[in-house]
């Protein structure tokens, strides 16, 4: 199978984004982050990609006044790469419903929670483990999923569960969930590039 061509969305920090990084130098996944996008000029995740020589884009989303510029922005940047497979690694802008409908079955999302709870609009980084505890749950992790055009709705492929306990925050929640996200990203990546995620309706079939 030759080298999936991968495009990699950020919005913050970039660990996700690293750890792609890690595993694609590292051979296990095969394929080639084509393109880092950023939502955000100040996003560490751009400076984590110039670091490796992948080459960058930043839409400055509180740029872009005109209704629909970010959007179409978003889209001729990923039409210039031809992506066969798009990773949302902690970014925060909502999809175009023609980018998702473009690219159905080759968008892929990481999102620090169990889904379906605590995700949707408004649930992002530390707002997620703050309801998770305000709810009183026992139990949380982190899920990857297909992006379909609702947030945080498509077909999941993996998910992780880390038990909360009673002194946890918000904080010592991420840093506890923050490691198995990269390494439930990586997995999914080299699934996906390996040919072995297999999705049927709701359904996604390891092979
Ligand atoms: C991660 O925890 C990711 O799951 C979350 O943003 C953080 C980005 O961290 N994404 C969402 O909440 C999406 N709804 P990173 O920039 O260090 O990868």
């Amino acid at each position: 199978m030759s080298k999936q061509k991968i495009a990699v969305l950020v919005s913050g920090s970039g660990s996700n984004l690293q750890a792609l990084i890690d595993a694609v130098n590292a051979g296990s996944i095969k394929g080639q982050i084509a393109i880092v996008i950023s939502d955000s000029l100040d996003a560490y995740a751009l400076q984590r990609a110039e670091k490796q020589v992948i080459p960058t884009i930043c839409i400055d989303k509180k740029a872009c006044k005109a209704e629909g510029e970010f959007d179409a922005l978003l889209m001729n940047s990923l039409a210039a790469v031809k992506p066969d497979l798009i990773i949302l690694a902690g970014f925060l802008s909502i999809l175009p419903c023609e980018l998702v409908a473009e690219y159905k079955g080759k968008i892929i999302n990481i999102h620090p929670s169990l889904i379906p709870a605590f995700c949707g609009k408004g649930f992002y980084g530390e707002k997620v483990h703050r309801a998770a505890i305000e709810y009183g749950v026992k139990v949380s992790g982190a899920t990857v999923h297909y992006v379909d055009e609702n947030t945080d709705t498509g077909p999941i492929i993996l998910q992780k569960t880390v038990e909360v306990s009673e002194d946890d925050t918000p904080a010592t929640l991420a840093k506890k969930i923050l490691p198995m996200e990269h390494s439930l990203l990586v997995k999914a990546a080299e699934l996906y590039c390996d040919g072995r995620l297999e999705l049927d309706g709701r359904k996604v079939r390891i092979l």
